[in-house]
């Protein structure tokens, strides 16, 4: 766009100094143009002379080039924006100068989720709907965790692409398998990654940003962070992993108060009271429960409950609790059988994240 901009001023100065001093001005440049002058002043003879010819002249010019400049940098600025919204999907990614500000990846997010909910059946728009705000919402959870913990501007920068893109497989994996369920379909992390790599998304970035960003995504649903994570992949692991958390409770604490869940969220479970073995096990003794033991919906009620084993930032945990998820969730508790022993566990962490 500003090659655009530097073009349409250098053809903007040729008209004006065509029309203002005729064609043999063109080859002769500055000084030429003081010339000029000077034989004018020496033919004129007097300052009067050369007000009264000169400046209502100069006016007009003014105003003439000032008139032609602007539309000509409208224009050429309106061409140029065109230019990159119209581009074809393959080679979005791929726009120097673009790529490495955030609204150009906004841009590209909403560009490459439309297809997925444009002209769909109404429950699939309702799903693609929910990754969609849920990606936009992580996206803001982790600029407020990453500002809580002061990052630097790049920081927030790589914590906000990966917020955005940390669910990008989910709208090719409900297009594909009509499912959010990981077990029955692909994992959502590994095709994300794979998008992501496909579309060039992040080419315009340095090699150790966007590989901090690819572990990130692909790593956001795994049981565990790799131990080998040090520095800024392992924060950004954890960010990641703290506000999709956040979030998610927040979508099922916003559907509890709304008097109930839906079988798209809760993943088709079956509903039970009951609390299967290996989850109940796993949750006392302090571990994140596994998604694979995860039998009915109250099994995934106490794995949610067990991701506060896995909150990395107080700041997090503050907001978790703060906005009543914790409660919600052991309200939801109170159908279910022995859930003493869950209810002790939840005090207990409660009260060790005190101190
Ligand atoms: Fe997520």
């Amino acid at each position: 766009m500003y090659a655009n901009l530097l073009r349409a001023l250098a053809l903007s100065r040729q008209f004006f100094c065509l029309w203002a001093h005729g064609p043999s001005f063109q080859s002769g440049g500055v000084a030429q143009l003081g010339e000029r002058h000077v034989r004018n002043v020496e033919a004129a003879g007097s300052i009067p002379a050369i007000s009264t010819i000169m400046i209502p002249r100069l006016c007009i010019q003014c105003v003439c080039f000032s008139w032609f400049f602007g539309f000509i940098a409208i224009r050429e600025s309106f061409l140029s924006i065109r230019g990159v919204w119209n581009r074809p999907r393959d080679e979005v990614g791929r726009v120097p100068g673009h790529t490495t500000s955030i609204q150009w990846f906004h841009s590209w997010f909403g560009r490459y989720v439309r297809p997925f909910w444009r002209d769909r059946k109404a429950e699939e728009v309702y799903a693609i709907s929910l990754k969609i705000i849920h990606s936009q919402r992580v996206r803001r959870e982790i600029v407020t965790i990453g500002k809580g913990i002061g990052l630097g501007a790049n920081d927030l920068f790589l914590a906000e692409l990966i917020g955005l893109f940390h669910d990008i497989g989910r709208f090719e994996q409900f297009h594909l398998f009509h499912t959010f369920v990981d077990n029955s379909s692909v994992d959502h992390a590994l095709l994300g990654r794979q998008v992501i790599e496909r579309e060039g998304l992040l080419g315009d970035l340095p090699d150790r940003d966007a590989s901090i960003v690819l572990d990130a995504i692909y790593y956001h649903n795994k049981l565990a962070i790799p131990s080998h994570f040090k520095g800024l992949r392992l924060l950004m692991s954890r960010l990641i992993r703290d506000a999709d958390k956040l979030d998610i409770l927040r979508v099922f604490h916003s559907l509890y108060e709304k008097g109930g869940g839906c079988a798209t969220v809760n993943l088709d479970l079956p509903d039970s009271p009951a609390i299967s073995r290996d989850v109940r096990e796993d949750f006392l003794a302090g571990r994140v429960v596994d998604f694979k033991n995860v039998r009915s919906t109250t099994d995934f009620l106490v794995m949610r409950l067990s991701w506060l084993y896995d909150i990395y930032f107080p700041l997090t945990f503050k907001m978790i609790r703060d906005r009543g998820y914790i409660a919600s969730m052991e309200d939801q508790l109170s159908q279910v059988c022995g859930k003493e022993e869950i209810c002790n566990k939840v005090r207990q962490i409660l009260s060790d994240e005190d101190r």
